[in-house]
């Protein structure tokens, strides 16, 4: 695999890789069932390589019944098989690392889902039984047990416990098909050691940590009761009762050991939604070795924003011995062309309950922004996280509410957004039942108008996003440097830094054009406009260094 010189070493081929997100389900449909399949993927390997990305990460494709979208898991080592077999899986990874790509896959570590046999067994076993041990069980409060053992509510609406027939009830932070496990429990701990090892030597070269803040809690009584998931409740300094606790890195330390004895060592990123100063434990080359940045995911589209989370993040990894990470769209979230065509401060669930109309999404200024942030991100020390779809320049569809698979819309009657728009399946060509996802419909409904956003028809234009994109990856690879970057003096608004060889990236967050400085402009995300760089753009001009 070809390597750039500026790393240490092959083992560092993660610092600044650009990895790119599939949802396996909604990504490419081999069968005509219309859900997407590991073949469906094989079969795409070509346009990831020519798309140019160094990594894929590959969502939850384990058996499950997708009561939260394959992150209820019922059986961690193992293809769900409406998506494929493990020999696709193996030949999958074949196909990616003879063209040089590597694959992360997401593990769930914080709960089964309650088809999972552990848990079958802990429900058929009953009361008081080692099964239950190895998740959360507790006694209801009241005469008969008959009141939830605390107050505490899920991620995704009512409440955080539920009964089994024999009265006893247990956790789940997330939906009741997800039931947390018991990280106390030393078969736990075993049985995931045995996952990573299983999947490794499969040769998976990293892992995604759903959750990575949640596994260690207190559930000693009093029983913690919490009826907000914001960040900004809980507590920062490690003692939180469910979340971010120190000791969830002893953890993170034995997977590690078992990540080093592997060559390259296996790498892993945290998904820990914990206050940005509490990351660098998850990112240390004890732990995982990475933590995901959220941050410009929630940030306004304004300079000084920008310059704070950058300098924050790239200083704060490199103090970990890491590198950070930038994203700006995932399964979760709002695609980011919509989110910039929407006024700063909306609530996205408020517009997603006025049908994503109130207020109207400008798409031109959406789409502008979103390609000018993306040419910035991949200008950024650190590594790029892009979301399938995103290079298409594909804006949210809002899914009919009979088609709703959400849970977190589902359980809260439809008060939170549902994550679905993001999920749709992809548009391969602009006609046929699916635009090309399979040959029959797909399990997400498509607009009509997902026809314009087409891999056929974005192939044929110099101008596409999706040629951007490519063009984007290209240079990318060609400039890549060190980790480092220096701020240049601009005026207010317009963002302006250089990576130690002269790569310079320019970004006009103001109202007017900007003149560009001298150089080469190798790459730009919107035309220049009287030789001058436009609002809402990105430029990448090679100066002398
Ligand atoms: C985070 C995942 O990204 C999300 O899709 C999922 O619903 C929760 N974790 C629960 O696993």
């Amino acid at each position: 695999m070809s390597e750039h010189t500026f790393l240490r070493g092959p083992a560092d081929w993660w610092r600044q890789a650009v990895v790119y997100q599939v949802y396996p389900r909604s990504f490419a449909d081999a069968n005509g069932d219309g859900i997407g399949d590991l073949r469906g993927i094989i079969n795409k390997v070509p346009y990831l390589a020519e798309l140019g990305v160094d990594a894929i990460w590959l969502s939850p494709f384990f058996p499950s019944a997708l009561a939260d979208g394959g992150y209820d898991v019922d059986d961690y080592r193992n293809v769900d098989p409406r998506i494929g077999t493990l020999a696709e899986f193996d030949e999958l990874v074949e196909s990616l690392h003879s063209r040089g790509m590597r694959i992360f896959i997401d593990v769930v570590p914080n709960h089964s889902s309650d088809r999972h046999v552990w848990f079958q067994e802990a429900l058929a076993a009953g009361r008081g039984s080692a099964a239950r041990e190895r998740y959360i069980f507790r006694e209801g409060r009241g005469d008969s047990g008959e009141i939830r053992p605390s107050e505490l509510i899920s991620h995704f609406g009512p409440t955080a416990w539920t009964r089994v027939e024999d009265g006893q009830w247990y956790l789940h932070l997330f939906t009741k098909e997800q039931p947390d496990f018991n990280w106390d429990h030393p078969e736990v701990r075993e049985d995931f050691l045995h996952t990573f090892k299983f999947w490794s030597d499969r040769g998976v070269d990293g892992y995604r940590i759903d959750v990575a803040h949640a596994l260690v809690k207190d559930m000693t009584d009093p029983l913690p009761e919490r009826d907000s998931y914001d960040v900004s409740v809980m507590k920062t300094d490690g003692s939180d009762r469910l979340f971010d606790r120190d000791e969830v890195h002893n953890i993170y330390a034995s997977w590690r050991q078992l990540f080093n004895q592997y060559d390259p060592p296996r790498v892993a990123v945290a998904e820990a939604w914990v206050p940005a100063n509490r990351r660098p434990a998850y990112a240390s080359t004890n732990g995982l070795g990475q933590a995901f940045n959220f941050d410009l995911l929630v940030a306004p589209w304004q300079s000084q924003n920008f310059r704070d989370i950058i300098d924050y993040n790239v200083s704060e990894a490199h103090s970990a011995g890491s590198s950070t990470t930038w994203v700006l769209s995932n399964h979760d979230v709002i695609r980011h062309v919509t989110r910039y065509a929407l006024p700063d401060g909306v609530d996205e669930h408020e517009w997603h309950r006025s049908g994503g109309v109130n207020p109207a999404p400008n798409l031109a200024v959406g789409a502008a922004r979103a390609r000018a942030a993306t040419a910035l991100i991949l200008a950024l020390p650190g590594s790029t996280y892009l979301y399938q779809g995103e290079e298409l320049g594909l804006p949210e569809p809002i899914v009919p509410d009979e088609h709703i698979q959400d849970p977190q819309w589902i359980r809260t009657d439809g008060e939170l957004k549902s994550r679905d728009g993001c999920r749709v399946p992809l548009p391969w060509e602009a006609t046929g039942p699916s635009f090309g996802f399979g040959s029959g419909e797909s399990h997400l409904p498509q607009p009509a108008w997902f026809a314009n956003y087409a891999v056929d028809v974005q192939s044929d234009s110099e101008s596409s996003t999706l040629n951007f994109y490519r063009r984007a990856l290209r240079e990318r690879k060609r400039l890549l440097t060190e980790d480092t970057l220096e701020w240049k003096d601009s005026p207010q608004g317009v963002m302006h830094f250089v990576r130690p060889n002269g790569w310079a990236c320019i970004t006009n967050f103001t109202g007017a054009p900007f003149a560009l400085p001298e150089g080469d402009v190798v790459l730009l995300s919107s035309p220049l406009v009287g030789g001058k760089l436009p609002v809402n753009a990105t430029a990448w001009v090679l100066t002398a260094s």
